[in-house]
């Protein structure tokens, strides 16, 4: 590896970054992260902190998992690559859908497509979706509906259900057919009410006024995080996803969760849908089945949507989509070895007592600061603050400040992440009881700075 003056003075000179302006970051350059353990991640100067970003929502098992290294490691020797396009698989990819069967089956989950991320998840479900109802032979379902503030990663199908602006505006036009209704964000939402309960009512009415205003029969699929995640952990009222549920059910659509956030223990239950009692047709994974450590996903498919396919025609039913990396063997040989970590540290119990002290200790800190128009999260190891320049109008505090906060917690101990106007923060599942002590202490010097 070359030295850090040739490293610094190559920072984001030649290499575009994902969400980032490539000239602004040419003079704000990037934080080089160099090595990591534990929780803890040091910069290349040195500087240590909590990553209370858990890498991007996905190392939950911290940055020391050996199982998993290994399990990579001896994977990458035995069979580095060997495409799963019909006609040949590998063992790896075999076993972690028997896993992954025994994981998601109380949530109704039956079969597994495996993909690269996230995204690649969230456009298998999409697909799948629309080939469900074609096989079932009801041609027109073929429109999305989704959450305004719901993310569902980059690619063409995601992005046409995301509901944030700033992922869609600079790449419309988005897929036709994809429709927005309001999401469960009792702080900002066009009925003024602040009453979760209440929202969640309001926000079923302007659900179905939808599907009457489109037609049912023309919607193959409704797609929602458990928790939004980047669009500000916003937690849904618990009726929710079960009104969402009831209302896919007596229209025919589909629904899907996506669980790239909420898979695999981060709202304090082993999937989001659980935690809200609600079994999904559809759902995508990814970030956490391999800690971050390679990129892999899974779109889980229910025994429902699975029936259709495996008895439909060989035209209509075949499946022709997947991914050149799709139950990459190095992937799944993480995934396992993932899960069983996973499973024997329970991190389910340990994301859901640090996620509560989290969230009581942001409450603390907005009553500390008038800068904090509302904390979010106490589900789990899933928390925001968003800050606002004034707490009566919550009009949202300008990009600076927000900065400025940022770097002040990294000076103080812990990397949070910036998400608009908001502090986003899903440490690893394993994080201790005294690192999320330092990360709200941390937090609390960043908000004293911008006082
Ligand atoms: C809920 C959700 N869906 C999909 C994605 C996209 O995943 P990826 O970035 O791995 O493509 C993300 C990424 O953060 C996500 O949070």
């Amino acid at each position: 590896m070359k030295d850090s003056n040739f490293l610094k003075e190559n920072n984001a000179r030649h290499l575009w970054h994902p969400m980032g302006h490539p000239g602004d970051l040419q003079v704000h350059a990037p934080k080089i992260i160099s090595s990591a353990e534990g929780a803890t991640i040091t910069d290349i100067d040195g500087h240590r902190t909590v990553d209370a970003v858990g890498g991007l929502w996905c190392v939950n098992l911290g940055y020391s998992a050996e199982p998993v290294k290994q399990a990579i490691a001896g994977q990458l020797a035995k069979l580095p690559y060997y495409s799963a396009f019909a006609g040949s698989t590998n063992e790896a990819a075999i076993e972690l859908s028997f896993e992954l069967r025994e994981w998601f089956g109380p949530d109704g989950m039956a079969r597994a497509f495996f993909t690269s991320g996230g995204s690649d998840s969230v456009e298998t479900a999409l697909r799948l979706a629309r080939q469900y109802h074609k096989i079932r032979g009801a041609h027109g379902r073929t429109k999305f509906l989704s959450l305004k503030k719901g993310y569902h990663g980059t690619h063409f199908g995601g992005a046409s259900v995301n509901g944030n602006n700033r992922f869609r505006i600079n790449y419309e036009p988005l897929l036709p057919g994809c429709f927005h209704i309001p999401a469960p964000y009792p702080y900002r939402n066009p009925f003024g009410e602040e009453d979760p309960a209440r929202l969640a009512q309001l926000i079923a009415a302007a659900m179905e006024d939808e599907i009457a205003f489109q037609g049912a029969e023309t919607i193959a699929a409704f797609i929602m995080e458990p928790v939004l995640g980047a669009g500000g952990v916003i937690v849904p009222h618990e009726s929710f996803m079960p009104l969402m549920r009831e209302i896919c059910d007596r229209h025919g659509i589909l629904m899907i969760a996506d669980e790239v956030i909420t898979g695999f223990g981060r709202t304090g239950d082993w999937s989001g849908s659980r935690h809200w009692g609600v079994k999904p047709d559809l759902m995508t994974t990814a970030k956490a089945i391999t800690s971050g450590y390679f990129p892999f996903g899974a779109t889980l498919i229910s025994e429902k949507v699975a029936e259709v396919f495996e008895t439909g025609g060989i035209t209509e039913a075949t499946i022709s989509h997947g991914y050149t990396y799709s139950a990459h063997p190095v992937g799944a040989a993480a995934a396992l070895a993932c899960l069983a970590e996973t499973k024997r540290l329970d991190l389910k119990t340990n994301a859901a007592a640090r996620g509560t002290q989290l969230f009581e200790g942001v409450t603390r800190l907005k009553e500390k600061h008038a800068i904090v128009g509302d904390v979010r999260g106490g589900h789990g190891l899933m928390t925001a603050l968003e800050l606002v320049a004034d707490p009566a109008t919550r009009t949202p505090a300008d990009a600076a400040t927000v900065a400025r906060v940022h770097q002040a917690a990294y000076e103080a101990g812990a990397m949070v992440r910036i998400g608009g106007q908001n502090i986003l923060m899903s440490p690893p599942l394993t994080v201790t009881a005294e690192e999320i002590d330092t990360v709200l202490a941390a937090l609390d010097a960043g908000l004293a700075a911008v006082s």
